[in-house]
């Protein structure tokens, strides 16, 4: 080492530059009248404050008016419900679908914001949130991990499920014992964080499927 040209002591190596927080888009699956989710959205938002880690966006299915019948010329009108949620779901780095059970599945609404888009989803992870009556919503989410398989996405193991949901929220929407579920959600999202900085330190080397 030449002690003339060492000037570490002097100009110390800056602090490595802490990562952008990730973007996570919630996603409301229900849009029927009279629905129960949004108090589910506003539990599962609850569990966001606090993380600087994460930069949520909701991206509620009742708000876009989505067809069920794809077309890769929408009209003028359904390229208007489009622009509601497509540009979020296109800046997310990875996604927590909030998802109902309907005769053992999820909601129809649910799956056409899923089949309007296709990019949107490759190489991201998705994390679920269900509730429904006996089953908490587990038989739609397992439906949902063969779907987003389809689309390059990738589930994470642990989810958030509540069975007989309404019995658990009181009337201001405060769940009633929610030491269990906030602690299934710290996982579920811890798991969620670590496959989003994965897979954007992956594809920031390399783009997807290239
Ligand atoms: C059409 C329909 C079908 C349902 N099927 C099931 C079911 O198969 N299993 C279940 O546990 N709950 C079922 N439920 C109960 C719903 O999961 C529960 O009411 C939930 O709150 C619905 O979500 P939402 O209020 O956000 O629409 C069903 C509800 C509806 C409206």
């Amino acid at each position: 080492m030449n002690p003339t040209t060492d000037d570490s002591a002097f100009f110390p190596a800056p602090a490595p530059k802490e990562p952008a927080p990730l973007k996570v888009a919630v996603i409301v699956g229900s849009n029927r009248e009279g629905r129960f989710g949004p108090v589910v959205a506003d539990w599962l938002l609850g569990r966001f404050r606090g993380r600087d880690d994460l930069d949520v966006e909701v991206v509620d299915t009742a708000d876009a008016g989505l067809p069920t019948a794809l077309s890769y010329s929408p009209s003028p009108e359904v390229a208007a419900e489009l622009a509601k949620v497509t540009p979020k779901l296109a800046a997310a780095d990875a996604f927590v679908v909030l998802t109902p059970e309907y005769n053992h599945s999820f909601p129809a609404s649910l799956k056409a914001l899923i089949d309007w888009h296709f990019e949107e989803w490759r190489a991201k992870p998705v994390g679920f949130v269900s509730y429904g009556g006996v089953s908490g919503g587990l038989r739609a989410v397992e439906q949902l991990r063969q779907v987003f398989a389809e689309l390059h996405a990738v589930t994470v193991r642990d989810t958030v499920s509540f069975h007989n949901a309404g019995a658990f929220f009181d009337d201001e929407g405060r769940h009633k014992d929610p030491a269990a579920p906030d602690a299934a959600a710290k996982v579920m999202l811890d798991q969620l964080v670590w496959w989003a900085s994965a897979l954007r330190a992956a594809k920031a080397v390399r783009p997807y499927g290239s």
